[in-house]
């Protein structure tokens, strides 16, 4: 009997089919159903929070510009990854990546944990010329972007990121040009940007006070990579919780 149902089923193309597709269905439900009804699938961790608009200004120019081609932002849970980059990526770090940049080449290092890890001039010589700091270096030079950055758009970019899930509250979207100018321009008040994003530094990113060029928003969005989780703050049980 047993056989003879089987030969029904591989001499009729379309059963065969059918049957298949109900079959890889259940698998995949039984994969990743659970994944949408568990609330634990990414852990709360204490310090997240959206970007700053001027880091998404940044996030915005690191994806034009295609940054993510040769560098990930995922330190996987490897020992050498972990003494080479830091603590590895915990899945609350990028909640608000919209969309992601995980990555799948490392032609550069890792950038997840670059944040601190260089002065700001740094970083701002390196984009202008890599090979200036780094004689071996592939990576091309983007001296370009000490052009004025476009800010008329950035309630829109708040808007379309929340459409998305990303908790920015109408206050943000309301402030947000003037978040934006106040965190590239330490002498502001920061009060209300500071209330609204805490953990985020006002600092002058590309050296001069002139304009809000978009080398500062890359610069302000490189410098906060990685630096939301303070890791002395958590401890390993917080971490395992389900
Ligand atoms: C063609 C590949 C390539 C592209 C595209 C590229 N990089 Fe790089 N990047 C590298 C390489 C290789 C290094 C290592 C050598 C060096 O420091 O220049 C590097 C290093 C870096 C570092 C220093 C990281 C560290 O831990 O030392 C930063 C920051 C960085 N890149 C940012 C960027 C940004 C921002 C962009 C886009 C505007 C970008 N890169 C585009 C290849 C690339």
């Amino acid at each position: 009997m047993k056989r003879f149902s089987h030969a029904i089923i591989e001499k009729n193309l379309l059963l065969l089919g059918v049957l298949t597709l109900i079959t890889v269905a259940i698998g995949g439900l039984v994969q990743i159903v659970p994944l949408f009804l568990v609330e634990t699938t990414i852990e709360r961790v204490e310090g997240i929070r959206p970007y700053t608009p001027l880091e998404l200004m940044g996030r915005n120019i690191y994806v034009r510009e295609g940054c993510y081609l040769c560098h990930s932002q995922m330190v996987r849970p490897f020992r050498d990854e972990a003494e080479r980059y830091g603590h590895y990526s915990l899945a609350a770090e990028s909640m608000y990546d919209r969309p992601f940049q995980w990555g799948s080449k490392r032609t550069g290092p890792d950038l997840a944990r670059v944040g601190g890890r260089y002065s700001d001039d740094w970083h701002v010589a390196h984009l202008r010329s890599p090979r200036e700091l780094v004689p071996a270096s592939v990576m091309p030079p983007y001296a370009f972007l000490e052009r004025p950055l476009p800010m008329d758009e950035i309630a829109a970019h708040l808007r379309a990121q929340r459409s998305l899930g990303v908790p920015y509250t109408d206050e943000m979207i309301a402030s947000a040009a003037a978040d934006l100018r106040a965190q590239a321009n330490p002498e502001a008040d920061g009060a209300g940007f500071a209330a609204r994003y805490p953990r985020a530094r006002q600092g002058l990113f590309d050296g001069n006070a002139r304009d809000v060029t978009e080398m500062d928003a890359v610069v302000a969005y490189l410098q906060m990579l990685g630096t939301l989780v303070h890791f002395s703050d958590v401890t390993p049980e917080q971490l395992l919780q389900p």
